[in-house]
């Protein structure tokens, strides 16, 4: 069996990752163009950890303007087997408050203007995208999560918009009718790109506002958001810190399926 290597994808708020050590940096070269920041490659206890700023450092890139293929590529080319993504995150449900993880299982992508597969003409694949998120990593990151005292719901879909602006009153109110959980910007085509290349993807989307469907809370803005992702960057560290501690030294097959992706998903007769 290949041997793990832990990716961790920072989003809004999480620049670097406290508790990586013996840290290189690395800028990977990539066809698919550049990618949003230098890996930093190092390890939490044992396990190898991949860090990637999904934003770059000093939050260069908006959520339309990061290059998804390119940043998958790059941790794929550094080993990267299992990635989790921290990612802000809007909530529609008043009990999913900001400060809480949410472990999500689902993604609706409403995202329209990112190319969002490696594949295309002159090699068509379809790969199965049922279960996007690995229900081994997830039972792993929850595991971690209880030792550490962090609370998490388990559970929930994610609605990925394009931005960059935040939702309208009509967009929120619709979003929470068809009974999505939570709201981001990221985290498609970056679940579909990582299945393509057979990586176990979960996300720990972490809720910071109520976007605007509240009457009690204020809409959303960015210093809301700056702040309490702020405030959750340290119990983030601790979890993933605790995650890599317990990792194991192999990959594991994915119930999903993300391990073999590809296996039977290429339409195209190889070349003669
Ligand atoms: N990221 C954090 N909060 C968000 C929201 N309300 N909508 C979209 N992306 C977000």
């Amino acid at each position: 069996m290949a041997k793990a290597v832990l990716g961790v994808m920072g989003g809004s708020g999480v620049y670097d990752l406290p508790g990586l050590e013996d840290i290189r940096e690395e800028r990977i070269e990539s066809p698919w163009g550049e990618p949003s920041d230098a890996l930093r490659i190092g390890r939490i206890g044992d396990t190898p950890v991949v860090f990637l700023a999904r934003h770059g450092r000093g939050h260069r890139f908006s959520p339309s303007g990061i290059n998804y293929r390119a940043n998958i590529d790059v941790l794929k080319r550094a080993g990267v087997t299992d990635l989790v993504a921290l990612s802000a995150c809007g909530s529609f449900r008043a009990e999913l408050h900001p400060g809480l993880f949410v472990l999500v299982d689902q993604f609706v992508d409403r995202t329209h203007a990112r190319a969002s597969s490696f594949f295309g003409n002159g090699c068509v694949a379809h790969v199965s995208l049922a279960h996007p998120v690995g229900p081994g990593l997830q039972k792993r990151i929850a595991a971690a999560a209880e030792a550490e005292g962090i609370v998490v719901q388990r559970g929930g879909t994610y609605v990925c918009m394009e931005g960059p602006q935040f939702s309208t009153f009509a967009e929120s109110a619709f979003h929470k009718a068809q009974g999505f959980d939570v709201i981001g910007m990221t985290n498609m085509p970056e679940a579909k790109l990582a299945r393509e290349a057979e990586i176990t993807y979960a996300t720990i989307a972490m809720v910071t506002d109520f976007d605007c469907w509240h009457p009690g809370h204020d809409a959303v803005d960015v210093a809301s958001v700056i702040a309490v992702a702020r405030a959750n960057a340290d119990r983030a560290a601790r979890l993933v810190a605790r995650l890599a501690r317990d990792f194991p030294a192999e990959r594991e097959d994915c119930p999903a399926g993300s391990h073999r992706a590809l296996d039977g998903a290429i339409m195209t007769a190889p070349a003669q």
